[in-house]
């Protein structure tokens, strides 16, 4: 049986209710769609080598093809523009654009990214790209990688490289995806590539990714002439487990870790070591004129929620003496990525943001949510989805409403992808992609989303 046609009326909000300057958009990232991993002279990634280790992935799978957005670009874009969606976030993989980390631009790399630049101005799409979210050349690896301060060099001449290729005609641009994410995945626990643990390697990680977030700034807001520079940072409501000291202090430890880690030295604040002292063994990597160094003035701030935290204290776990309350546990919603279905998470995030002194604007970059998904009859009803983006939405407005700043919106994701260390099992996209045959269907929250934009 055909599903009925829906009908959205029922929700109340539109686009335009944010106003004519929201920006609503989907975002995406190099590894999680391009596929064409070793096409022309593309180098390895460290996602290429980490998901070569098939116990890595679940199911030992990898972003080889992914959804071979590398060559189903246009599809995608025009898939886009017919569902009224207006900006487009997505990575340029720096071992396409220099495949051993280092020297001079691929012509094959530049010119992948100019078809997709042009192709969206030319269907009124607004692209904005990333930097750098998470596929770090593996030649860079090899010699250390984020733990190493030279860094600070690769860093800005990939930056200077992509301000000046694709400056002329993208204007807006974020520095790093959830440094947070690449660092404590990355470099302490060993879950996400390249595989590396402890906090041996963790802090100077840490370290060298503040430096060069302000870095990357710098260096694009002189490449690129009326640029609208920012930085992503992930970020989730902590709760307290309950109100003893023991677990209000376990909390604030992992708010400092989780959400003020990055964004505070950026804004001049240095790290929370005063929340946090483990923070002060990064001493140790600290140069003179660091602290300048980790500053930078973004036009803008993304943020990213998905969930909130529920923190417990814990004698177990070294360093943090603190551990998260797993969702199944706490009998609540979730989503298939266990994560509780929270949206009153976003409107607190925003607003702790928004307490910050020197923040310009502040956009959600990313937000969304993975559910079993079903094609039933050539449609994919996502009534999970659609409700989760509707509720988490609502709390944008309201936060708004209540005089919060809050300037946009971008839903994690467009199609189904590649998602990390869970492969691809956790969808979510609007739009569902049968990776077998690259078949893209739009969902039920796709249709509604475009119609949530329609006049915008
Ligand atoms: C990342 C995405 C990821 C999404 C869902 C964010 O942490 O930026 O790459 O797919 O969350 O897990």
């Amino acid at each position: 049986m055909t599903p009925p046609n829906p009908n959205f009326s029922d929700y109340g909000l539109k686009a335009s209710d944010f106003g004519p300057d929201f920006i609503w958009g989907v975002s995406t990232a190099a590894y999680q769609i391009e596929g064409a991993y070793n096409s022309d002279d593309k180098g390895e990634s460290i996602w290429d080598r980490f998901t070569s280790d098939k116990k890595n992935i679940h199911q030992g799978q990898n972003g080889q093809i992914a959804c071979d957005f590398y060559h189903r670009y246009r599809e995608d874009i025009l898939l886009m523009k017919s569902m009224n969606i207006p900006h487009f976030r997505f990575s340029l993989s720096w071992s396409r654009l220099m495949p051993k980390g280092q020297g001079t631009l691929s012509i094959a790399g530049i010119d992948f990214y100019n078809r997709v630049i042009d192709f969206c101005l030319e269907c009124g799409i607004t692209p904005w790209a990333t930097l750098y979210h998470w596929d770090l050349p593996q030649a860079l690896e090899e010699k250390g990688g984020w733990t190493n301060r030279a860094i600070l060099g690769w860093f800005e001449t990939y930056a200077r490289h992509c301000g000046q290729a694709f400056g002329d005609r993208v204007k807006h641009w974020i520095v790093l995806n959830e440094p947070m994410v690449f660092t404590g995945a990355g470099y302490f626990l060993g879950a996400h590539a390249p595989g590396k643990k402890g906090l041996g390697n963790f802090l100077p990680a840490v370290h060298h990714t503040t430096l060069c977030q302000a870095l990357g700034g710098k260096v694009l807001r002189e490449a690129v002439k009326e640029g609208v520079i920012g930085s992503t940072f992930s970020c989730s409501m902590i709760t307290p487990y309950s109100r003893k000291k023991r677990d209000l202090m376990a909390a604030k430890k992992a708010d400092a870790l989780l959400n003020r880690l990055f964004i505070e030295p950026c804004l001049g604040l240095g790290y929370p070591t005063d929340d946090l002292s483990i923070l002060k063994r990064m001493e140790k990597y600290q140069k003179v004129g660091d602290d300048k160094n980790m500053v930078f003035d973004f036009d803008f701030i993304g943020i990213q929620n998905y969930t909130r935290e529920v923190v417990k204290h814990s004698f177990t776990v070294p360093y943090l003496r603190s551990k998260l309350v797993n969702a199944t546990k706490r009998n609540v919603p979730t989503t298939l990525m266990d994560w509780e279905v929270y949206p009153k998470s976003i409107h607190a995030m925003i607003s702790q943001f928004n307490a910050y002194k020197g923040i310009k604007k502040l956009i959600i970059t990313e937000n969304g949510a993975a559910f079993e998904d079903t094609v039933l009859n050539g449609h994919v009803d996502d009534p999970k989805r659609l409700s989760y983006l509707q509720e988490y939405i609502k709390e944008v407005y309201r936060a708004k409403k209540a005089g919060l700043v809050i300037h946009g919106y971008f839903i994690w994701t467009f199609t189904d992808n590649f998602e990390w260390a869970e492969g691809y099992y956790p969808r979510f996209g609007l739009v569902h992609n049968n990776f077998n045959t690259q078949k893209r269907l739009v969902k039920t929250s796709g249709k509604w989303y475009s119609t949530f934009l329609e006049g915008h």
